[in-house]
């Protein structure tokens, strides 16, 4: 027979409570010996865990920043065929441009090409009368007289757009750059370009051209259309083809009134 009284871990735990004051007999567990605590290796995975949430959320936030401060390419490949609209929305023919605008139109008519916020000029130099003033056989003119054309309304300077850069016919401010009646002025900062020479510059401070609209006319429908654009790209951009979305099929005339300044230098 084993004598638990002392040898046995039970006897221990008995002998060690039998010790005790009556009453004050309690549970005995085993003592277990105290773990060291590493507060070296404590603080390292302290600052892993923080680095790691700090570059998770740096992360998320750099590639958010980047994702928004590249703008999306937004544009065409190449120039489209887009059919022009009158102001009332019926296909703009040849005989209607002839018969109600003319050289002395005194309003601003554009149409959007090839992007929705490319605004450009459709002007008829012809004269409004046989043998008045006007133009004809102008550069890329379109029309039975060749005079009907289609600039960028956006000035080459700093891109003023129309109608602070308009048309006005001629006669209408006391002196013309260079004495051509045929202008296009922006009332920003004075220049202005000959609309009968594919607006080549005649005045500064705008040095380049505004880009043309190459016009056709589909003379089996009598229709007009804007094919292709020529000269340099519209002020402001590197491509005239990039930084909005295309016009589509179509693309209808809008009207505005000039700003009229006349402070040509
Ligand atoms: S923006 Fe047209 S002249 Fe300056």
């Amino acid at each position: 027979m084993i004598d638990c009284s002392i040898d046995c871990p039970a006897g221990a735990l008995a002998a060690r409570a039998a010790e005790m004051p009556l009453g004050q007999v309690r549970w005995l567990a085993p003592v277990a010996p105290p773990q060291e605590v590493d507060e070296t290796k404590r603080n390292v995975l302290k600052l892993l865990a923080v680095a790691g949430l700090v570059g998770a959320a740096g992360g998320g936030l750099v590639g958010g920043t980047l994702q928004y401060a590249q703008p999306p390419s937004i544009g065409l490949s190449a120039f489209p065929r887009v059919q022009l609209l009158d102001l009332d929305g019926a296909p703009l023919t040849v005989s209607k441009v002839e018969s109600e605008y003319n050289v002395m139109t005194n309003d601003v008519l554009t149409f959007a090409y090839p992007l929705r916020n490319e605004p450009n000029f459709l002007i008829n130099l012809a004269p409004s009368t046989p043998g008045g003033i006007g133009g004809t056989n102008a550069k890329n003119g379109i029309g039975t007289r060749k005079s009907i054309v289609a600039f960028s309304a956006i000035c080459q300077h700093l891109g003023c757009p129309a109608p602070n850069l308009a048309f006005y016919p001629p006669g209408t401010c006391p002196q013309t750059p260079g004495g051509r009646p045929f202008y296009l002025h922006c009332s920003c900062h004075g220049s202005t370009y000959d609309a009968a020479d594919g607006a080549s510059n005649l005045t500064g401070p705008a040095i380049l051209p505004l880009p043309q609209v190459m016009l056709e006319w589909q003379t089996s429908d009598d229709t007009i259309w804007a094919v292709d654009e020529v000269g340099p790209p519209v002020n402001g951009r590197l491509s005239t083809l990039q930084g909005d979305y295309g016009v589509g099929n179509q693309s209808k005339l809008s009207r505005q009134s000039p700003i009229t300044l006349c402070n040509i230098v």
